[in-house]
C-alpha cells in the first residue's frame, strides 16, 4: 500500500467555523467541520515509528531528542569520548546504560558516576572487543539485565604511531582488529538483538577524520586504514539493516583532548592545532550533542551518514 503522509492538528485545536454564511450554504460548512472533526479523532494519539510510518503527529523538536525508557550500550565508555557520549545520552532520560570496556576500575567508577548523577541503571561488563564470544555474552547479559538494546555507541579504539616500513604485521593487525573488526563484532552482536526484538535501533560508529584524510605528519597507516574501514562498514550495515529499522551512522572527530592523545610529543600538538582552523583540540563533550541527535528520533531519517566534527581540519 502506498504511504500517505498526513498531519492533523489535535481534535481540540480544530476551530469551529466562525464566519457567518448565507443560510443556504451553512449546512455545507457544518458538514465540512464535522468531517474534519471525525478525521482528526481517528489520528493515533501516540506517534507511530517515524522511520516507517506514514501517519504521525507533529512533535515538539526538543521532545524528539528525549531517550526516556531506552537502553544504550557504549563500548570504550569507561573514559574519554565514550564516557562523554554516555553522559549525553543519560542526560536525555535513558533508563539503562551498559559500559563495555577493558578497564575494570574505570568502567565501574564510570557506571557509579552515571547512576548517581542521572539516576540511570548502569552496568559494567569487562571485555575485549576482539573477543566475539565475550562480546555476544555481554550483549545477551545486557538484554537480560537491562531489558533490551536500543542504542549502540562503538567508541572502543586504539591508535599508534609507527612508520610503515617498521610496522610489524602483528602490531598493524592489532589496530585493525580492535578498531575495525571489534566494531563489526559488537555491531553484529547487538544488531542480532535489535533485529529479533523488531523495534529498530540506532548504531553510532566512532570513525575519525583519519578515515577520509591522512593526518600529517603522524605515521599512522593502520589507524587511518582502520577508520576508513569503520566508515565504510557503517555505510554497508546502514543499507543492509534499514529494512530492520536499524539506523547506522558515524561520528568522525578531529583531534580531541582525551587520554588517547596524551602520550604524543608536544611537537605533534603544535602541528595539529596549526592545521585546525579553529586552532585547538576539541573537548570530549563537544561530541555529545551529535551522539544524542543520532541516538534519538530527532535524526529519524538519517542513516549511512558520516558526520565530521573536527574544528574545520578537513576543509583545508
Ligand atoms: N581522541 C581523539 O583525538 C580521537 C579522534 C578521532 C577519533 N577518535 C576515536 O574515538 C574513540 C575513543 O577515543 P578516545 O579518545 O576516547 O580514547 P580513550 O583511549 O580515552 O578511550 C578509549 C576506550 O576504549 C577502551 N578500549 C581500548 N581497546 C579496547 C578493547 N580492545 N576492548 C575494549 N575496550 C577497549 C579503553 O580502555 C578506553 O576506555 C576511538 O575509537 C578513537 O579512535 C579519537
Amino acid at each position: 500500500m502506498a504511504a500517505v503522509s498526513v498531519q492533523f492538528p489535535p481534535a481540540e485545536d480544530v476551530m469551529a467555523p466562525t464566519a457567518s454564511f448565507p443560510p443556504a450554504s451553512q449546512h455545507i460548512v457544518d458538514e465540512c467541520h464535522d468531517a474534519i472533526m471525525t478525521a482528526a479523532a481517528k489520528v493515533p494519539t501516540e506517534s507511530l515509528d517515524p522511520v516507517t510510518t506514514s501517519v504521525h503527529r507533529k512533535r515538539n523538536v526538543f521532545d524528539m531528542f528525549r531517550l526516556d525508557g531506552r537502553v544504550a550500550v557504549v563500548t570504550g565508555g569507561a573514559r574519554g569520548l565514550g564516557y562523554s557520549m554516555a553522559e549525553g545520552l543519560c542526560a536525555a532520560g535513558l533508563s539503562g546504560i551498559a559500559i563495555l570496556d577493558l578497564q575494570t576500575d574505570l568502567g565501574e567508577s564510570a557506571c557509579k558516576q552515571l547512576n548517581s548523577e542521572y539516576g540511570v541503571s548502569a552496568r559494567f561488563y569487562r571485555l575485549d572487543v576482539r573477543d566475539e564470544v565475550a562480546v555476544q555474552d555481554a550483549m545477551d547479559s545486557v538484554v537480560r539485565d537491562l531489558g533490551k538494546i536500543d542504542i549502540l555507541v562503538l567508541s572502543a579504539g586504539v591508535a599508534d604511531l609507527v612508520h610503515a616500513e617498521d610496522y610489524s604485521p602483528a602490531k598493524f593487525r592489532r589496530v585493525i582488529d580492535i578498531n575495525l573488526n571489534g566494531s563489526f563484532v559488537c555491531a553484529q552482536a547487538a544488531g542480532k538483538h535489535m533485529i529479533a526484538a523488531g523495534r529498530g535501533g540506532s548504531i553510532i560508529f566512532i570513525g575519525s577524520m583519519s578515515g577520509s584524510i591522512v593526518n600529517w605528519p603522524n605515521p599512522q597507516s593502520a589507524y587511518n586504514a582502520s577508520k576508513a574501514g569503520v566508515i565504510h562498514l557503517m555505510k554497508s550495515l546502514s543499507a543492509e539493516w534499514a529494512q530492520h529499522r536499524i539506523r547506522c551512522n558515524s561520528i568522525s572527530p578531529g583531534y580531541m583532548d582525551t587520554p588517547l592523545n596524551t602520550t604524543y610529543e608536544e611537537a605533534y600538538f603544535h602541528e595539529w592545532k596549526s592545521r585546525t582552523p579553529m586552532g585547538r583540540l576539541g573537548q570530549p563533550e563537544e561530541l555529545a550533542g551529535c551522539a544524542l541527535w543520532l541516538a534519538s528520533d530527532a535524526s529519524s531519517f538519517c542513516t549511512g551518514s558520516d558526520i565530521l566534527i573536527d574544528g574545520g581540519y578537513t576543509v583545508l
